[in-house]
């Protein structure tokens, strides 16, 4: 497949991270949706605030480009602190995780992305640095090796993974607050895409907003990357403002269809319903039959399957509903294959 086909793709290019900067909600008030997660974390930085403490570390989990960095920014903003960024891969070696936990200051936020990608022996120094503000270190080797305790800064950890059941439960209990991300309904991935049209002045029509936004998979990254997309569109047409024509040529020429699929997604749902006769099939199957990774197909396609009800997770594994095969133009089986669905 093409790489400019997969709107989902996770790596970005250089360019692409300036833009996602550049529209990065940097205070609550632009930062639309995930009310739940917002309002209760309001009163948490609130309450740390007046008790002058660290707010209570943080998880946050659900599928990418759902706003967990952006969110981690607005909170350290908000708390007055500085915002320390890393990942789960980025951290190699106990003694690099130490080095970033030391030069923190009183209530610093610390983000961790990717955090279920942490080496378990690199893990086991957060453990103390969460809970006491300590770190455990030994100096030197083999029998004169001793273990010498220092303080850190009272910090807030803010922890960002796909999945929280990917993390040890050792480390997921010592999040005060686990905070889940939701998919976003259409009409706020409409504001969305009106605010970074402002910003990045795209003139475009109320209906190609929404059209963009009912094809934006749920998720804020995708439904920016569109508008970029229809923008590039838009402009070598020659025509100033983005209309309904402009906006399905696009989505037509980067293979999403009207519901926000794109070819991977069709070709999962075509593979099980060609091969496994609909499902249940596992995940381990559909990744090495379609030639992905598990974790790919986990945590990009996936979520939107389920979320939009093309697929469906049980005990036995994944099968595909019958809405699906309508959608792909597919006779839907008898009604042994419907009553396994219900
Ligand atoms: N709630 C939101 N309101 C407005 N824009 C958002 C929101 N959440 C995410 N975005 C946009 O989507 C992009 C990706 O969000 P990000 O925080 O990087 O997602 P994650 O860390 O969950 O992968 C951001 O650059 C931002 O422009
Ligand atoms: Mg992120």
């Amino acid at each position: 497949m093409e790489l400019s086909e997969r709107i989902t793709e996770t790596g970005m290019k250089h360019e692409e991270e300036e833009i996602e900067t550049s529209l990065r909600p940097k205070h609550f008030q632009e930062y639309i949706g995930q009310k739940t997660v917002t309002d209760n974390l309001k009163v948490y930085i609130e309450a740390a605030r007046m008790r002058n403490e660290p707010l209570d570390h943080v998880l946050f989990y659900g599928p990418p480009g759902l706003g967990k960095t952006t969110l981690a920014g607005i909170i350290a903003k908000e708390l007055g602190v500085d915002l320390r960024i890393t990942s789960g891969p980025a951290i190699e070696r106990a003694g690099d995780l130490a080095a970033i936990l030391t030069n923190l200051n009183e209530h610093d936020v610390l983000f961790i992305d990717e955090i279920h990608r942490l080496n378990r022996s690199i893990e086991e120094v957060l453990y103390s640095a969460m809970e006491d503000f300590g770190l455990d270190l030994i100096i030197g080797k083999g029998p004169s090796a001793r273990s010498i305790r220092i303080d850190i800064a009272k910090f807030t950890l803010i922890g960002a993974t796909t999945r929280a059941g990917s993390l040890s439960a050792p480390l997921r209990d010592r999040f005060g607050v686990v905070s889940k991300f939701e998919m976003y309904t259409v009409d706020e991935l409409a504001r969305i895409i009106r605010r970074s049209a402002e910003i990045l002045a795209i003139k475009i029509d109320e209906e190609s907003l929404l059209e963009l936004a009912r094809r934006s998979r749920g998720t804020p990254r995708v439904a920016n990357r569109l508008l970029k997309r229809v923008r590039d569109f838009c402009q070598v047409k020659g025509s100033g403002e983005i209309d309904l024509d402009i906006t399905n040529k696009t989505l037509r020429a980067l293979g999403i269809d009207e519901r926000g699929l794109e070819s991977l997604d069709r070709e999962i749902l075509t593979m099980i319903i060609e091969r496994f006769h609909g499902g249940p099939v596992g995940i381990d199957t559909i990744a090495a039959a379609i030639g992905e990774e598990r974790v790919t197909i986990e945590d990009l396609y996936e979520p939107y399957l389920i979320q939009s009800g093309f697929l469906h997770r049980t005990q036995k594994g994944r099968m595909v509903s019958e809405e699906a095969y309508s959608h792909l133009g597919l006779v839907v089986p008898g009604s042994e294959q419907l009553s396994l669905e219900k």
